[in-house]
């Protein structure tokens, strides 16, 4: 049987870092996200902060009217984003840490930690017909807390690989992508659907897509920085092909 597909997230937000470098209104982040459906993106990402240092609400009520893929909303488990993401109603809506005390020690959501909160966040969006998933670390405890929290997803944080990798800890990022790959085997055990994201770039996103469990990347920074060498269109197709080679590679010794 051939491999599940997987899709690509493109996170928009640093168009929008750059428009708010100077105001006004270019470039725009949904012309971005047109950009990247046309060129094979699955869907887009936009982390509404809560000091809206990038994207702003009139961002995701655009992103939300006008794109033709599914939109995930990353946002704090706050109140004000809360009612936000119920009003807006995004396809999904990824939970991320943005306070240090929110963080486990590898940078993503402290699930284990922060249950009750969570799980009042996770079931009002629920209850809006949104899909909620936790961005965290691969650590055992994290991903049986988002299980017991009552998230359908999680989003294993790819950054503490991808960092060791691009600063030469060749033995560090082995053991981590060792721990990413039983994380996703575990949440998939659990019944949770697994993405992945942060940090990747071509080569990682192609590594990551050879995983089973993992059928969706969200990938935003990287992407940007290509799209102001190549374009955003090619730097898109670029990722595709990348994601494609590792999702092929499933099933074979390679
Ligand atoms: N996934 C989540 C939950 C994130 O917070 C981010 C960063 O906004 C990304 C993916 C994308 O990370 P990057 O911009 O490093 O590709």
């Amino acid at each position: 049987m051939p491999a599940s597909a997987i899709r690509l997230g493109v996170n928009v937000d640093h168009v929008a870092t750059v428009r708010n470098a100077r105001g006004g209104r270019h470039p725009d982040p949904v012309k971005a996200a047109e950009i990247a459906i046309a060129a094979g993106a699955d869907g887009i990402t936009a982390h509404l902060r809560e000091d809206r240092r990038h994207i702003v609400d009139d961002d995701v009520a655009r992103l939300k009217d006008n794109i033709l893929k599914p939109l995930n909303l990353e946002m704090a488990a706050t109140a004000e984003m809360v009612a936000i993401a119920c009003k807006l109603k995004p396809h999904a809506a990824c939970i991320v840490p943005e306070r240090r005390q929110e963080r486990t020690t590898e940078g993503g959501l402290d699930a284990a930690g922060q249950r009750e909160t969570l799980r009042a966040a996770v079931s009002e969006l629920a209850a809006a017909g949104i899909r909620v998933s936790l961005f965290i670390a691969a650590e055992p405890a994290q991903i049986e807390a988002a299980a017991a929290i009552g998230a359908p997803v999680i989003e294993i944080h790819t950054g503490t690989w991808c960092d060791a990798l691009a600063s030469g800890e060749q033995a560090s990022a082995t053991a981590e992508f060792e721990r990413i790959v039983r994380g996703a085997v575990l949440a998939q055990s659990a019944g949770l659907e697994v993405h992945a994201g942060h940090g990747l770039d071509f080569a990682t996103a192609e590594k990551i897509a050879s995983l089973e469990p993992v059928v969706e990347l969200n990938i935003g920074h990287f992407l940007m920085g290509e799209a102001i060498f190549a374009g955003l269109a090619p730097a898109v197709r670029l990722m595709r092909a990348a994601m494609d080679r590792g999702r092929n590679r499933i099933g074979t010794s390679a």
